[in-house]
């Protein structure tokens, strides 16, 4: 049983990446970290929003629901996954706002040695998944932290996707997401987890 903190810091408009950090949530819980699931905070205007009906819907169900991620939730965690929305080849820019915000932690050495991985989707098979994985990867190397990529680490990475840099899935327009990458999450998860464990003497 692991007994690290897990911070899981998730931009989505539309729900998918929620559901991402929703099954990366419930894996970590079952392997007995304590956990937090955030969100990054929206920076788009409501007009924007109110223009997609399933973005509307999403906003609204997770509006009072899901906690608004601050740097206390990256201080006091010792992994950290990110799951972001891809826009044009990289990260929202609410999570890229997000990690900008935390110059302060980063001032004072205190996101050095985190134990990161992160998950993307996008629109279109080859629509930027993994370059939005390694965006994130980007700043969180000038933090210092522990990237930690699923590689091919176990065979069921080979059948959802086969990204080593992390989970990603290609979501439709109804919200359809394939192929099923929940087996992925939970190694993911898990190999974070299990990383994260060592680094603290857990
Ligand atoms: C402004 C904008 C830019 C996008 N850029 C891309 C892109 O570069 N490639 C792609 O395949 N999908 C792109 N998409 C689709 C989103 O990545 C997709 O809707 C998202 O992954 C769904 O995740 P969510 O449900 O968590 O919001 C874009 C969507 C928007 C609104």
């Amino acid at each position: 049983m692991s007994n690290v903190k897990l911070t899981i810091v998730y931009y989505s408009a539309t729900g998918t990446n929620h559901t991402l950090a929703k099954w990366a949530e419930e894996t970590a819980k079952a392997e007995g970290a304590e956990v937090r699931l955030v969100k990054a905070g929206e920076l788009a205007p409501d007009a924007a929003i109110a223009s997609n009906p399933a973005w509307q819907a999403h906003h609204n169900e997770t509006k009072d629901v899901v906690k608004e991620a601050t740097s206390e939730d990256l201080e006091w965690a010792d992994a950290i996954i990110f799951s972001t929305a891809t826009r044009f080849g990289g990260m929202a820019s609410q999570m890229k706002q997000f990690l900008d915000m935390q110059g302060g932690l980063w001032a004072k050495g205190a996101l050095v040695n985190k134990v990161v991985s992160a998950m993307s989707s996008a629109q279109n098979d080859h629509g930027g998944q993994e370059a939005s994985i390694l965006s994130l990867y980007t700043s969180l190397m000038h933090w210092g932290a522990i990237v930690v990529p699923p590689g091919y680490s176990d065979p069921v990475l080979f059948t959802t996707g086969g990204n080593p840099y992390g989970t990603s899935v290609t979501v439709d327009a109804e919200g359809n997401m394939s192929p099923d990458v929940k087996p992925a999450v939970e190694v993911q998860v898990k190999r974070t987890l299990d990383i994260a464990g060592r680094i603290v003497g857990n």
